[in-house]
C-alpha cells in the first residue's frame, strides 16, 4: 500500500506533493514559446464568441466552489466580463437570469457531482453555453459541457482535494488568459508577463513544500483548540474559506472563514484569550487594512498566525508567528499560498490521530443532490 502512495504515509500528503507536477501538466502544450498565446484545444468558443459574452456564472461545490470563487477574481480582473458565483446545490432555485451570451463554467473534480450536473443542465435548457473545468475526462459534466478544459492533476484518492483545487487554479489562469486574448484587454507585454510568472509556479510551490517544518509548529498550537477563524480580504477571503474547509473536514477542528472587514461587524465578539486566528495577508494592495485587522483582534487576545509574502518585515512585528510564501503575481498567489494551509489541516488532523485520507461522514464524491 506505502508503494502506492509512493512512500508517503497517506494519499493526502502524497497528493499534496504532487501539486508541482499536476500544474505543469496542466500547463503543458497550452503555452505558446513567445508566451503570447494560450491554446486550449477543447475550448471551442470562437474569438468573436468571446467577445460576445455579456457575462459569466460558474457553479460548484465543495473545494471546487472555492476555486470558483478565486476564478471569479481571475476572470474578471483579465477580461473584465462581470462574474457570478453560485454553489451548485443553489443555483437553481434562485431563478438564475439566464441572457443571451450567458457563459456558464461548471467547476468539479469528479465531473459526477449531481448538483453541479443539475445546475449545468438548468444552465443549459435556459440557454447557456456551458464550459467545464474538470479533472476526469469521459465524466458526465465533461460529457455534457459544450466546451471542456481539462485539469491535469491525475486521480485524486484522498477525500479532501489538495491538488485537484490547485489545478483547477491553474485552469482559470489559462482560460482568463486565452479569453483576454480574444477581448484585447490585456497589454501584450503584461500577458508575456504574466504567462511567465504561471510558468514559475511549480518551482515556487516546490520550495513552499521544502518549509512543511515551520507549519508543523503552527499545527502543534491549534491542535490544542475547538474553534478558530480565518480572515483575509479579496482573494486572501476566498482562500480563507478553502483553508478553513480543509481543517474541518480531517481535523474536525471548528473553524469559521471571514472577510477580515467584517470581523468587527460581530464575530468579534467570540475572540478570547488565546483564540487562534490564522490571518492571510498575501495581497500588498490590501496589507494595510489588513494588519489593522489582525490588531484588533490581538487587542482582544487572539494568538495569530500569519501567512504573509516573503520580505514582508512588517509582519513578523505584529503576529505572533509567520509563515511566508513567494512572491509572485497578485493573481497567482493563490496557487503557492494555499500549500502551507493544506499542509498545516493535514498535520492537526494527523496530530489529534484522524484518518486523514478518510474523515468521517464525507465522500469522494457526491452524486445524489
Ligand atoms: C465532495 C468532496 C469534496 C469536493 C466536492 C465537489 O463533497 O468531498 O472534496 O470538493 O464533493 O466535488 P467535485 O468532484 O464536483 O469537484
Amino acid at each position: 500500500v506505502r508503494a502506492e502512495k509512493d512512500g508517503f504515509d497517506t494519499f493526502m500528503l502524497k497528493e499534496i506533493h504532487e501539486q508541482p507536477r499536476a500544474y505543469r501538466d496542466t500547463m503543458r502544450g497550452r503555452i505558446s514559446e513567445a508566451k503570447q498565446d494560450v491554446f486550449l484545444p477543447g475550448v471551442k468558443l470562437a474569438p468573436e464568441q468571446i467577445r460576445g459574452l455579456k457575462q459569466v456564472q460558474m457553479v460548484a461545490c465543495g473545494t471546487a466552489y472555492h476555486a470558483a470563487l478565486i476564478g471569479k477574481t481571475v476572470i474578471e480582473q483579465l477580461t473584465r466580463l462581470p462574474v457570478e458565483v453560485d454553489l451548485a446545490s443553489e443555483y437553481r432555485y434562485r431563478m438564475p437570469i439566464v441572457r443571451e451570451h450567458t457563459l456558464v463554467i461548471a467547476v468539479s473534480q469528479s465531473g459526477e457531482t449531481a448538483d453541479t450536473l443539475a445546475a449545468m443542465r438548468e444552465a443549459k435548457q435556459a440557454g447557456a453555453r456551458v464550459l467545464a473545468i474538470t479533472n476526469v475526462i469521459g465524466s458526465s459534466v465533461a460529457r455534457e459541457a459544450d466546451d471542456v478544459l481539462f485539469t491535469m492533476a491525475g486521480p485524486e484518492i484522498a477525500v479532501a482535494s489538495t491538488k485537484a483545487y490547485t489545478s483547477q487554479l491553474i485552469a482559470f489562469y489559462l482560460l482568463g488568459l486565452h479569453m483576454a486574448q480574444a477581448k484585447r484587454t490585456l497589454d501584450p507585454v503584461l500577458q508575456a508577463e504574466l504567462l511567465a510568472m504561471l510558468e514559475r509556479l511549480p518551482a515556487q510551490a516546490e520550495d513552499v513544500l521544502g518549509q512543511a517544518a515551520s507549519v508543523r509548529q503552527v499545527a502543534d498550537i491549534i491542535t490544542k483548540h475547538e474553534h478558530l477563524f480565518f480572515i483575509g480580504r479579496g482573494l486572501d477571503y476566498s482562500l480563507a474559506m478553502e483553508a478553513s474547509l480543509k481543517l474541518k473536514e480531517i481535523s474536525y477542528i471548528h473553524s469559521e472563514a471571514y472577510a477580515a472587514g467584517e470581523l468587527k461587524h460581530g464575530s468579534l465578539a467570540l475572540i478570547e484569550e488565546g483564540t487562534p486566528v490564522i490571518a492571510l495577508a498575501t495581497q500588498d494592495r490590501l496589507l494595510e487594512k489588513t494588519i489593522s485587522n489582525i490588531k484588533e483582534v490581538k487587542a482582544r487576545g487572539a494568538y495569530v498566525i500569519a501567512l504573509a509574502l516573503e520580505g514582508n518585515t512588517e509582519m513578523a512585528k505584529t503576529a505572533d508567528h509567520v509563515i511566508y510564501v513567494p512572491r509572485t503575481f497578485s493573481l497567482l498567489v493563490p496557487a503557492v499560498a494555499v500549500i502551507p494551509l493544506q499542509l498545516l489541516a493535514y498535520y492537526t488532523a494527523v496530530l489529534r490521530g484522524n484518518d486523514v485520507d478518510k474523515p468521517r461522514n464525507l465522500a469522494k464524491s457526491v452524486t445524489v443532490e
